[in-house]
This record gives C-alpha cells, sequence and structure tokens, in this order.
C-alpha cells in the first residue's frame, strides 16, 4: 500500500466522525435484497456497514487492512465481523457472498487482482457495487473548498450520471451501470474544516501546511456562506455489475 493508502489510520476517529455516510438511496440501488449477505471491502471505520445496518441489511462482513480504522469500526459497529485482510487477500470462501460493495477504496485497489478476489468470493448472480461519497462539487462553493484540500480525483468518478468503470479485460461481470445521488446534510464550519483535514492529500502533509489547509477552509466557508452550521451538499457515485 501506498503512503496515501496507508495514512487514513492516524484520523480514524475524525474520519468516523466527519467523512460522510453513503445517500441511503444508493444502497438500494446496489443491494439486491436486505437478506443479502454482503462483503464490506476496504471497510474503514464502518460508515458503510452502520449504513447497511441502517438500511436492514444486517448480515455484513467487513475486511480492512488498517488496524486502527478496523479497531473504530469493531468498536462502532459490534454486530458486524471485522476481519484483517485487503482487496487483493479477501480472507473468505469462494462463493460465499450475495453482493461486494467497495465504498471510496476502490482507487486504492490493485484492479487486477481485487477483481480476481471479488469475482471469486461473489456467488453467480451476486452484485459488486462500487461507490464514493463527497462533498458535491457541482456546488461552486464547495468544488473550491475542496481545491483548498487538493483533493485528489483521479480513478474516482465525478459527480454526473453515466459514468463508466473499466474492470480488467475477460472479468466475469456484466456491463456495468451508474447512478448518482444527492443529499444535504447541515454541518458545524469547524466539522466542514476538520472534514477535510480527513483526505488523504491533506494527512499526508506536514503539520503546518495541514493547519494551513485549516485556515483557509474555515476562512473560505465564512466568506462564500457566512453560516454557521452550514448546510453541504452530498454526492453518492455509484456502480454496480453483475458477477456471471
Ligand atoms: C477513503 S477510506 C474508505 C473507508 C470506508 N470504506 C468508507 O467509506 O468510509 C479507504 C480505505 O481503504 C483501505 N484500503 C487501502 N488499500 C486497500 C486495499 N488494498 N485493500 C483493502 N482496503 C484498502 C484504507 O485502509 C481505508 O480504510
Amino acid at each position: 500500500m501506498t503512503a496515501r493508502a496507508r495514512s487514513f489510520g492516524g484520523a480514524a476517529d475524525a474520519y468516523d466522525r466527519l467523512r460522510p455516510a453513503p445517500v441511503p438511496e444508493a444502497l438500494r440501488w446496489l443491494v439486491p435484497s436486505p437478506d443479502a449477505t454482503v462483503l464490506d471491502l476496504g471497510a474503514g471505520t464502518g460508515l458503510l456497514t452502520r449504513a447497511l445496518a441502517a438500511e436492514g441489511v444486517a448480515d455484513v462482513v467487513a475486511v480492512e487492512p488498517d488496524e486502527a480504522m478496523r479497531a473504530v469500526l469493531a468498536a462502532r459497529s459490534p454486530g458486524a465481523p471485522a476481519l484483517a485482510g485487503s482487496a487483493e487477500q479477501v480472507p473468505l470462501p469462494d462463493a460465499s457472498v450475495d453482493a461486494v460493495l467497495v465504498a471510496s477504496a476502490w482507487h486504492w485497489f490493485d484492479p487486477e487482482r481485487a477483481t480476481a478476489e471479488i469475482a471469486r468470493v461473489l456467488r453467480p448472480g451476486g452484485t459488486l457495487g462500487l461507490l464514493w461519497s463527497f462533498p458535491d462539487p457541482a456546488q461552486e462553493w464547495v468544488s473550491q473548498l475542496r481545491a483548498i484540500a487538493h483533493t485528489d480525483d483521479a480513478g474516482k468518478p465525478g459527480p454526473t450520471a453515466g459514468f463508466e468503470i473499466a474492470l480488467p479485460a475477460g472479468a466475469p461481470f456484466s456491463v456495468g451501470e451508474s447512478e448518482v445521488f444527492r443529499a444535504s446534510t447541515w454541518m458545524a464550519v469547524d466539522d466542514v474544516a476538520g472534514m477535510l483535514g480527513t483526505y488523504s492529500t491533506v494527512l499526508t502533509l506536514p503539520a503546518d501546511e495541514r493547519a494551513e489547509v485549516r485556515r483557509r477552509a474555515l476562512a473560505h466557508v465564512a466568506h462564500h456562506v457566512g453560516t454557521d452550521p452550514v448546510l453541504v451538499p452530498f454526492a453518492t457515485a455509484a456502480w454496480r455489475a453483475i458477477r456471471t
């Protein structure tokens, strides 16, 4: 794993408190049935695991390589097994789950090895769902806020439906389809600045530069929005394909 892929554990608590959970409608679109057995892969602190539980999806197993992220997940989602593992080495038997969901983590995986592992653990007819949840750059003040954190959009879809994810050639999956879901949340301005600090582009900066990102984010929201709390628009970009 690269330094950026490993950076989240150092801010696991803030990550869990401040990062957006997926828009619930996206989960209804991705999960075939509440009775499905779901693997939350690259589960982090369990934002998706808990969102699935809130939607009535109880049979969720989480796999996460970072010990600090996994510890938060285990503490806050006591009903879900939290397994050490990675997308390239999933600690589950063949054909054991109905859906594999990957929230804001696919871009960290080795796509060849991860796709092979996901195909192995999915039952035929099962769903691979990739999702990314983010402050919605369709609003200009949010797009400028993201620029302050130098959020790196490489490998991630934008906020518009119709995007494509290219799986490795020959992967045993149907043609994918995509959708974008939106919801807004009131947040304290301090928390908006804190949320920016949980992006890997900021987590890997020296302390003085992280402080500068925070200072600029607070000034930006005060200048362009001027309320506290502030209504923050979020989007979940979702993509699904069926294991053939
Ligand atoms: C941006 S966080 C997303 C966490 C969680 N899915 C969420 O939506 O909040 C990315 C996560 O991917 C994990 N990760 C990085 N490389 C991974 C890999 N090769 N296999 C599985 N997880 C990985 C990181 O440890 C981190 O917890």
